[in-house]
């Protein structure tokens, strides 16, 4: 049985999480219900933190990508685990706000960020912006001196690696709507730009090579790469750039067949490839910063449904239909990503039945998975999919006019609500 450090099985056979019965849990405030476990969090913005102080002198700062999950508790936590934060929109950052995170430490991404969402992040005194276009270069320049600010920025570059699967290669990245690209000179002219610009501040390069990474070559090659630019910028230009931030996309746990690297030996493999770079070249160490998003919150997050109606169609499937679906969880619908579902209220019983665990959406496609061994669900069984913590509830939807679930946070055996469940009322607050 798939079981990760916060997951375990009591006396009654229960599945439990941060040591609350998940069947208890589903009986107190409903399903679909998102369950999180507060010390997974934790201990991974730890080791996180802790790979900077162990392998590169405490010089850099791992961000939070909140577009994995945005909520206020989550940048509460971010914060005091001694994070910054990663935003893509003026509604990211204004959760933020909201929550009292200390807004120097935002860095503000996306490809077409609107003059109101600059406006706003200037407002709400953001402390970086990842510049990715030229159109937002002057967008940026002009809205910062009408409000009499200087912006620090970063430039999103393309290092032409390419990591979206567990190879690697290092061409074919410039057809990618993020960022200026290297091997055309465009990222050069980007940085020579700004030299004529009077309300900007180059600080920083970032790149970010993919999501769900396993391997640690990638990771290393790219920084490389962006040493060499960094290097070439101020040989070329005079211009000094201080600070590196290589993105996130270290991969997590979904089924038995992920096999995730421990997540401090990302900086210990790119310290030492970063440390070499710079004194061949003699330049300055750059402070790092890394967005880990997935691996903060995926593992430490399942979703809880109740099973309702079984339809067994002979030779072809058996359907086992759920109180929720691609209303919640859309990855299945959208990336046919691979889950494990255990039936929470039998989890001592070896999980012999294949089924496909469909969504309640009108939709054929609305499944949490297909073909997948779960032990004998029948009506009113809680079935918990695991490893949903990033990337559910951020693409959350009302499709068919379903509310979304509400989320716990359970810490030290105590569930809290983190995230109301929405009701009908808020289904229609915004109809006219
Ligand atoms: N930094 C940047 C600039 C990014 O674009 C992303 C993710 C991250 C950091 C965080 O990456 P992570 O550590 O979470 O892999 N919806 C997809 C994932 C999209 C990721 C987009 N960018 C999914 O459900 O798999």
């Amino acid at each position: 049985m798939f079981v990760n450090d916060c997951l375990n099985i009591n006396e009654k056979g229960h599945l439990t999480i941060g040591g609350c019965d998940t069947v208890e849990l589903a009986k107190e405030y409903g399903t679909p219900l998102y369950v999180l476990d507060e010390t997974t969090i934790r201990n991974t913005c730890r080791a996180y933190v802790n790979s900077f102080k162990k392998f590169y002198n405490g010089n850099g700062m791992p961000l939070y990508a909140s577009k994995a999950l945005s909520c206020k508790e989550l940048c509460r936590i971010a914060n005091e685990e001694n994070l910054g934060l990663d935003v893509v929109s003026g509604g990211e950052i204004y959760t933020a706000v909201q929550a009292g995170f200390p807004m120097e430490k935002v860095h503000f991404h996306g490809n077409n960020k609107t003059a109101d969402e600059i406006r706003f992040a200037i407002k709400s005194k953001v402390g970086k912006f990842v510049v990715d276009n030229l159109y937002e270069l002057e967008l940026l320049d002009e809205i910062a001196g009408e409000e009499g600010i200087t912006a620090n920025i970063s430039f999103r570059i393309k290092p032409g690696v390419d990591a979206h699967t567990h190879n690697f290669i290092r061409t074919g990245q410039i057809d990618s709507k993020f960022g200026f690209a290297l091997e055309t000179g465009e990222a050069f002219n980007a940085v020579k730009k700004t030299i004529k610009l009077k309300n900007v501040n180059i600080k920083e390069l970032h790149c970010h090579i993919g999501s769900q990474i396993f391997d640690i070559e990638p990771f290393v090659t790219a920084a490389e790469i962006m040493i060499d630019f960094i290097a070439k910028i101020k040989n070329e230009l005079g211009i000094n750039i201080p600070e590196l931030n290589l993105g996130g996309g270290f991969g997590i746990m979904y089924t038995e067949k992920d096999e995730p690297v421990p997540y401090e030996n990302y900086m210990e493999k790119v310290s030492v490839a970063v440390k070499e770079k710079c004194s061949q070249y003699g330049i300055d160490v750059p402070f790092i910063y890394i967005e880990p998003g997935r691996s903060i919150v995926g593992e430490a997050g399942i979703t809880l449904y109740t099973v309702g109606s079984k339809k067994e169609i002979p030779n072809i499937r058996t359907y086992v239909s759920v109180d929720g679906g691609m209303t919640d969880n859309i990855r299945y619908a959208l990336y046919q990503s691979d889950y494990t579902v255990l039936n929470a209220s039998k989890a001592n019983q070896e999980p012999n039945d294949i089924v496909t665990v469909a969504g309640k959406c009108c939709e054929s496609g609305d499944l949490i998975q297909e073909n997948t061994k779960v032990a004998d669900p029948q009506a009113g069984d809680i079935l918990a999919v695991l490893s949903t913590g990033a990337y559910n509830y951020s693409m959350a939807s009302n499709y068919n006019r379903i509310p979304r679930p509400a989320m716990v946070m359970v810490k030290d055996g105590q569930p809290i609500v983190i995230i109301k469940r929405e009701s009908y009322e808020d289904l229609v607050r915004n109809d006219v």
